[in-house]
């Protein structure tokens, strides 16, 4: 089930270590975050499956780490010095500004200011290039104005050649980075889907001109079991064709999710025709043709884009994993060990994570904290578990039941309790998170068994 309101999902990002404010001591920097020890964890879980995906499983697609400074002829030759812009409109009453394609019309069509609610009262629009400048040097006017780079592909396009000379690919092949993008927005928002420094995970596909179409509808496929491979309901997903291409672009269809503020772009997949490498063929003076030794035909490649935001796919998993539910009355009773009455009982809040992107794989609990025999053995066992590579956590302060709610909060997906017939047996239980069933098992099979 996914969350009902974003104010539910950033709560427990801030409360359970996930997301925080950025320099939030300093009274924040509006609509940049920070991610908390979960979510480091979740982000980096999500960007090791991707690349497991997209790179290591297969045989046509290799990795790239290009610099997020570029020579600034790049963005010129990509069309972003001038076309990589939003219309900027300025409400005439309270001053604030805001992207004209993204202002909400009132039932009488009149675009609304989100701040100060007055009608149509907007400047004309402006172009507004939404790329980040920065400078290169250290001598007061000797620097040289430079970018950030907008999107992390273009640094894939200018290795094309260094790649298909170092790599054993032929084409078709692809090109895969995961890396920061920046974008002056002009509004940033809700939460982290849309921000002004975010990562992206983009794999760029170059291919003869003949099969980009099927290559484009192959990749549809490819990235939707991608979501549903680490756990994504598939019923929050749908592609969406875009009505109007932007300047690179032959074909492109938007993988949108249901957010609890309707239907939005997580992820993009374009048909990029060959503008690319034409382009910085055309601006580097540096031939990126391709010569087919099979069929010999020399042909300009056209790339197959796919590109999702890891801010952006984190977030799509923290909603679609959110659930709150009441526990039913045996539950809440079943969970008595040892005298330690535990609070399993009203209702909880639990996010589903799936168990390849959970930030915990496995928390480690002595039953009581105030009896070393039980410590001592819980101790050992988080070691060990720690070792086989699995992310674990060792809790003791509190109740049973708090210690498994706050491990619910996070979506460790196994909770194991050490208690004093584990002295007896060397049995554990092991709590499931999601059916909340308790079983025993033989300490040296939990590893296997999670
Ligand atoms: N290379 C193509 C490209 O960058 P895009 O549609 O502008 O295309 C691709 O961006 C993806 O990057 C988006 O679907 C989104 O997931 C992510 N993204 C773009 N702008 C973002 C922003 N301001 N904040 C967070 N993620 C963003």
């Amino acid at each position: 089930m996914s969350a009902k309101s974003l104010d539910q999902i950033v709560n427990l990002a801030k409360r359970r270590g996930f997301v925080f404010p950025s320099s939030e001591i300093y009274g924040g920097l509006a609509s940049t975050w920070d991610y908390g020890p979960y979510g480091v964890l979740l982000k980096n879980n999500i960007k090791a499956a991707w690349w497991k995906a997209m790179v290591q499983e297969r045989d046509d697609v290799v990795g790239l780490d290009a610099a997020i400074l570029m020579h600034p002829r790049t963005w010129e030759a990509s069309g972003h010095v001038d076309s990589f812009t939003d219309p900027l409109v300025e409400c005439k009453q309270c001053h604030n500004r805001f992207r004209e394609d993204k202002l909400a019309k009132a039932k009488d069509g009149k675009l609304v200011c989100p701040n100060c609610g007055t009608k149509d009262n907007f400047t004309d629009p402006k172009n507004f290039n939404i790329l980040m400048k920065t400078y290169l040097g250290t001598i007061e006017g000797e620097k040289s104005e430079i970018y950030l780079r907008g999107e992390t592909c273009q640094g894939i396009y200018v290795n094309f050649k260094n790649v298909l000379n170092t790599s054993r690919q032929k084409i078709p092949f692809g090109i895969a980075q995961i890396g920061k993008a920046f974008r002056n927005e002009i509004t940033p928002g809700n939460f982290i889907f849309r921000t002004r420094e975010f990562e992206q995970m983009e794999m760029q596909y170059f291919c003869n001109p003949k099969s980009a179409d099927k290559l484009f509808a192959e990749w549809k496929e490819t990235r939707l079991n991608w979501y549903k491979a680490i756990g994504i309901n598939l019923q929050n997903i749908h592609f969406l064709p875009h009505d109007k291409l932007a300047h690179y672009a032959k074909a492109a269809e938007d993988i949108e999710y249901k957010t609890p503020w309707g239907w939005d772009e997580f992820e993009g997949i374009h048909n990029r025709g060959d503008w690319d490498l034409s382009r910085h063929s055309q601006f580097s003076g540096k031939d990126l043709s391709y010569f087919d030794e099979s069929t010999g035909e020399k042909f300009t490649p056209y790339i197959i884009e796919t590109s999702v935001g890891a801010d952006r796919a984190t977030l799509m998993a923290l909603f679609d994993a959110y659930d709150e539910e009441e526990i039913r009355e045996q539950e809440a009773g079943s969970r008595e060990q040892d005298g330690e009455k535990s609070d399993e009982g009203g209702s909880r809040t639990v996010l589903r994570f799936n168990k390849s992107i959970a930030p915990i794989k496995v928390a480690v609990m002595p039953l009581l904290k105030n009896k070393p025999e039980l410590v001592d053995v819980a101790k050992g066992i988080f070691h060990d578990l720690k070792t086989t590579g699995l992310m674990t956590e060792y809790d003791e302060s509190g109740s049973i039941g708090k210690r498994y709610r706050r491990q619910d909060e996070i979506g460790t997906p196994a909770c194991v309790t050490i208690d004093f017939q584990t002295l007896e047996d060397k049995t554990v239980t092991l709590r499931d998170r999601d059916t909340m069933e308790q079983s025993r098992i033989k300490i040296d099979k939990i590893a296997d068994q999670i």
